[in-house]
């Protein structure tokens, strides 16, 4: 983020390092996160959402950003962890993470995944469908000790987003509808009769990059009203609720969202006041933020490399693209951008920043206002942290840049980039017999 660089002679640094290292040693494109700013969200979070009437669990949504170094961190600052996948949840195990903070989604999670989280102790499945919990509660009789269930509910907030990245409108992939209520009180005794499965309560989450308050606080209402109802219509209690991620975050100047440690007391207020309106017990109140905890802490750095005039447009032409950084080409996400070796000069130039992928749409920024710059120059993108790797791919051979983390002018690699071999590494020449 802007306001977490200094810089000095024309050049951006990050925690101390001045981006002419960074490439130096690292090369490009590269992705660096800020660690002293990504260790400050994570301990913001945890310390401001804190409740004296019910326990509080800050899970990290690890889709946004998965790799061992950010799975240690969150156990570093006492995060729970989001998993959607086997692939997330191995990544967990091999971080050392504690498997009762371990928090399994995903709405079609495969026999294997389930097998997986069953066999290594995760201790709370978010339960999506009513073929899962069939699934779930006949799995569980051979497991080793009870595993924990909280069902996905769609309490149908409208949380004006990108159409997406809603997750909560009435005919979602994701959850069942407080509409569908009797479908929910069969799943739910589907998971009471099971006899190693704990129905602690729902789940909802509302969507992606949102800046409204209200959207939270509609949400908590709702599904503490529903959580009352199903109570007083069949005497099934509440001991959890997670109400989600989603918590928007600054790419650009246009947005604004709200602090981190001001939404997290609102939830807890709010939370507070329907528990007590609505004289409700649970015990255990959660959030799965991603975004907010990794994007403003993560930057990407190119190298410039031709440039190009066509009759409406100057094209700058960078050494990576949409296979690091999808989320323009598929959500029109607007970035900030830097010369970061040109850090003294105005924002003069108009341009188009283009990957180097083939493909008309992979353009990272269009008609963005920036430095003047040459072929050699370094480009930094920032906010770039949450979405970013994790969403990467290889179209055209490109490989999966590094990732490293800075920290008072140390730098560390949290993943080496990917090498040709790598890259080829599973093809076969002659064709294998299966
Ligand atoms: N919990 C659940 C159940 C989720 O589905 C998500 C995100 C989160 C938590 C974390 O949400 P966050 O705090 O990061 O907004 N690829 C898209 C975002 C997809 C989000 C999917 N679910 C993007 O790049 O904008």
């Amino acid at each position: 983020m802007k306001d977490q660089i200094t810089i000095q002679d024309g050049q951006v640094l990050i925690s101390e390092v001045p981006v002419k290292t960074l490439a130096q040693k690292c090369g490009t494109p590269l992705y660096i996160y800020d660690q002293p700013a990504l260790e400050h969200r994570m301990e913001e979070f945890v310390s401001s959402f804190k409740s004296s009437q019910f326990d509080t669990t800050v899970i990290f949504a690890s889709k946004a950003f998965s790799c061992l170094a950010i799975d240690r961190l969150c156990t570093k600052y006492g995060l729970g962890l989001d998993v959607v996948s086997g692939g997330e949840l191995f990544t967990a195990r091999k971080a050392g993470f504690d498997m009762n903070q371990v928090y399994f989604h995903g709405n079609n999670k495969s026999l294997q995944e389930l097998n997986m989280a069953l066999e290594y102790g995760v201790k709370t499945i978010i339960v999506d469908n009513l073929m899962e919990a069939r699934l779930l509660a006949s799995l569980s009789s051979k497991a080793e000790r009870p595993v924990h269930a909280l069902l996905r509910i769609n309490p149908g907030i409208d949380a004006h987003t990108h159409k997406y990245i809603q997750t909560a409108y009435i005919d979602s992939k994701f959850g069942i509808s407080i509409l569908r209520k009797e479908e929910i009180h069969q799943l739910i005794t589907t998971l009471e009769a099971a006899p190693n499965v704990v129905f602690d309560g729902f789940h909802a989450h509302i969507g992606s990059q949102i800046f409204e308050e209200n959207a939270f606080m509609a949400e908590i209402s709702k599904v503490c009203a529903f959580a009352r109802e199903f109570e007083d219509e069949y005497g099934i209690k509440t001991r959890t609720l997670d109400f989600g991620g989603g918590f928007g975050v600054r790419y650009t100047d246009a947005d604004a969202p709200i602090p981190i440690e001001e939404i997290c007391k609102k939830i807890i207020a709010k939370t507070e006041e329907e528990r007590k309106a609505l004289n409700l017990s649970f015990s255990h109140v959660c959030i799965e933020p991603g975004r907010s905890i990794v994007a403003e802490a993560g930057y990407q750095l190119y190298t410039i490399g031709f440039l190009k005039e066509t009759q409406n447009k100057k094209y700058v032409f960078i050494d990576g693209g949409m296979t690091d950084n999808i989320r323009p080409a598929l959500y029109q996400a607007d970035y900030d951008f830097d010369v970061a070796t040109q850090m003294d000069k105005e924002k003069s130039e108009v341009v188009t920043v283009a990957g180097k992928c083939c493909e008309s749409g992979d353009i990272l920024g269009e008609g963005i206002a920036l430095q003047p710059c040459s072929t050699g120059d370094l480009l930094l993108v920032h906010s770039t942290g949450a979405y970013g790797y994790s969403m990467a791919n290889n179209y055209n051979k490109l490989p999966f840049a590094g990732v490293v983390f800075v920290d008072h002018g140390k730098i560390r690699w949290a993943i080496m980039p990917q090498s040709f071999e790598e890259l080829i590494g599973r093809e076969c020449l002659e064709l294998e017999e299966v």
